[in-house]
């Protein structure tokens, strides 16, 4: 189990001491397989290979050596302020709605399509009809012999890999993926609303927020931000996803903004952001339950994700604004990330709120279908 130190009194951590070792992966595992380079499946795959332990960050030369970590003072103080539960709920709009679920399915609206995709929480009926349902535009087969598109039927016309979507204004495609994913998480919504006014804010006071995004994935989080004037920092490890988030900065219109795209391993990025002294206002963590670096490291969220917040809370700038998590698929509570939070931010004051991401479906009497957990550590 990891533990990180880090100093007493200082919201901002000294230079980091020696690194000490300390393997996030196990030294007699399995070497990691090849590295695939799958954006997004670990989100609700059932588990890609999360239940094995598997081979270490890379040090040096030797891709299956545990890495060292780097060793941090324990925060002193208290314990940020807990408000618990907090349920943020995304309501059917312009750009996206739940349409129905049930019977493990849900039915989606992206902008012009409607979209059936597998869905366990929904073990309620449905409400809507089997026309309604069965005129659906794209719906994931998740036939295990097909690769990629092959996954989607498209019983009403064929179409692409990628259709326009936007969101508040902000224009982007949405992807069929092999993962049943479609390049967006809508419920992610309620934390991009929060940090963009968040960002607004500190903007008009005259400074550009530093962002870092970490496993940002189709890059809307960064793209949202940088449009309310952060300058941003993405890091995925993998480079299709990094390819597909360049391309929605493009359609975004927001080229010109600062944006840096780091193809990398998070927590290998965020040991030497925090070597090198780097800072940020606002922090952005939607990690899978397990994934890989672009060079075989093994992320598993409850052996890494204490560690990569901790050294979060090094990179926090002097003034910081938030830090936001949240977890998909995983057999926690949202009181564990609360915690692991809390002790990591310890001595920062300001609140941690902690609960569940929801979407409400259309219509009548809406059902709130549960998608995440998340867990964010606000100033005050
Ligand atoms: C579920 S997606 C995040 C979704 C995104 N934040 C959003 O809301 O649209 C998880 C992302 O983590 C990336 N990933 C997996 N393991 C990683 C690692 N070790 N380091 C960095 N990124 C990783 C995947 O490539 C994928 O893009």
């Amino acid at each position: 189990m990891a533990r990180s130190r880090r100093p007493q009194q200082s919201s901002v951590p000294q230079e980091p001491r020696a690194p000490r070792a300390k393997g996030r992966g196990g030294a007699g595992d399995r070497p990691p397989a090849k590295t695939g380079d799958r954006p997004g499946p670990e989100r609700d795959a059932g588990n890609a290979g999360g239940r094995e332990r598997r081979g270490g960050r890379p040090q040096g030369e030797d891709p299956a050596a545990p890495a060292k970590r780097l060793e941090l003072e324990p925060p002193g103080g208290a314990r940020p302020r807990l408000v618990a539960p907090v349920v943020l709920a995304v309501s059917p709009g312009r750009d996206y709605e739940l349409l129905d679920s049930g019977d493990g399915e849900k039915l989606e609206r992206y902008g012009d399509l409607r979209v059936r995709r597998p869905e366990n929480q929904a073990i309620w009926p449905r409400r809507l009809g089997a026309p309604e349902w069965e005129n659906a535009d794209a719906l994931f087969t998740g036939d295990v012999e097909e690769e990629g598109l092959g996954r989607w039927q498209f019983p009403r016309e064929p179409l692409g890999e990628t259709w326009p979507l936007a969101h508040d204004g902000m224009s982007y495609l949405g992807r069929f993926t092999s993962f049943r994913h479609v390049g967006v998480f809508p419920e992610q919504a309620a934390h991009w609303a929060f940090v963009e006014d968040r960002i607004r804010r500190r903007a008009k006071q005259g400074e550009a927020p530093r962002v870092l995004n970490l496993f940002g994935y189709t890059g809307l989080a960064s793209l949202l931000a940088a449009r309310a004037g952060a300058e941003v920092t993405h890091v995925d490890a993998s480079k299709k996803a990094i390819g597909w988030a360049r391309e929605n900065q493009e359609i975004a219109g927001l080229s010109g903004r600062p944006i840096r795209w780091i193809c990398e391993d998070a927590v290998r990025y965020v040991e030497r952001e925090v070597k090198r002294g780097s800072r940020y206002d606002v922090i952005l963590l939607d990690p899978p339950k397990f994934g890989r670096g672009p060079k075989g490291e093994t992320w598993q969220l409850f052996e890494d994700l204490p560690y990569l917040v901790a050294l979060t809370r090094a990179l926090l700038s002097d003034t910081p604004d938030c830090v936001v998590l949240t977890a998909y698929s995983i057999r926690a509570s949202f009181y564990s990330l609360g915690a692991v939070m809390g002790e990591a931010f310890r001595g920062l004051g300001g609140a941690i709120e902690a609960g569940e991401l929801v979407i409400g479906e259309a219509g009548e009497e809406p059902r709130l279908l549960s998608t995440s957990l998340f867990c964010r550590w606000i100033a005050e």
